[in-house]
């Protein structure tokens, strides 16, 4: 699947950054804390994740088909303090080797896979039984009325936000995927009180079982 926004690819990295000055930097060093091993991370973007990554982790595998966000994830990988890869690969069809990493990482990226249960299904296969799932990641609303604005919202909020789906129950499609939820917070996040349907949020891990024996 080609993945092809040029003009988010531009803007992208301007909103992460003052996303990051309002909180989401704190969110991300939260997102990443105490990860060790083979790290595989999803829809890295221009990767505003990779500095955080503790000195534990000894390789991350940082997969990005955007062609001018996957530039940009080149360049930062090569100022992290930690070994970073950075490979073309899209998410609903992840092309690496079943049980062969220790976590894997999402953040804000399983709003825009075309199918996340898709998505969800490759990170379960990739990761070795008892390997964990960091998300950071913001999410339908729980509240019906704010879900059914987000449902409304999301008529053209894909066409303006690279593909990113607002109303999506991403907690469910987790669990349903077969991962048991470790900790994991709900909270709205909306910078400077500006109203936007992308405030509820997720943040957390959760584990593929230890005696998952299917790889
Ligand atoms: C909102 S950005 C988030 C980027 C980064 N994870 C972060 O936290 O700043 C969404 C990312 O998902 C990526 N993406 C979209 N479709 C994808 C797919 N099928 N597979 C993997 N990544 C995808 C986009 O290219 C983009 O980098």
């Amino acid at each position: 699947m080609t993945v092809d926004h040029p003009v988010f690819a531009r803007l992208y990295p301007r909103v992460a950054a003052a996303l990051d000055a309002a909180g989401g930097y704190q969110h991300r060093q939260e997102l990443l804390a105490g990860l060790a091993g083979r790290v595989v991370e999803l829809g890295a973007g221009h990767g505003a994740n990779f500095v955080h990554y503790p000195g534990e982790v000894s390789e991350v595998i940082a997969v990005e088909p955007e062609p001018g966000l996957r530039r940009k994830a080149e360049r930062a990988a090569r100022h992290a303090a930690t070994a970073i890869r950075v490979i073309d690969g899209d998410a609903d069809d992840l092309d690496l080797p079943a049980a062969s990493f220790d976590a894997a990482v999402t953040s804000l990226v399983l709003c825009s896979v075309p199918d996340q249960h898709r998505a969800l299904a490759g990170v379960y296969r990739v990761l070795r039984p008892g390997g964990q799932l960091r998300f950071y990641e913001h999410v339908r609303s729980p509240h019906p009325v704010a879900a059914r604005l987000q449902d409304t919202a999301d008529v053209v909020w894909p066409a303006i936000a690279g593909g990113c789906h607002c109303n999506r129950d991403t907690l469910s499609a987790i669990t349903g995927a077969g991962f048991q939820l470790g900790t994991s917070r709900t909270f709205s996040f909306r910078p400077n009180h500006v109203p936007t349907p992308t405030a509820p949020m997720i943040l957390g891990h959760a584990r593929k079982p230890p005696t998952d024996d299917t790889d």
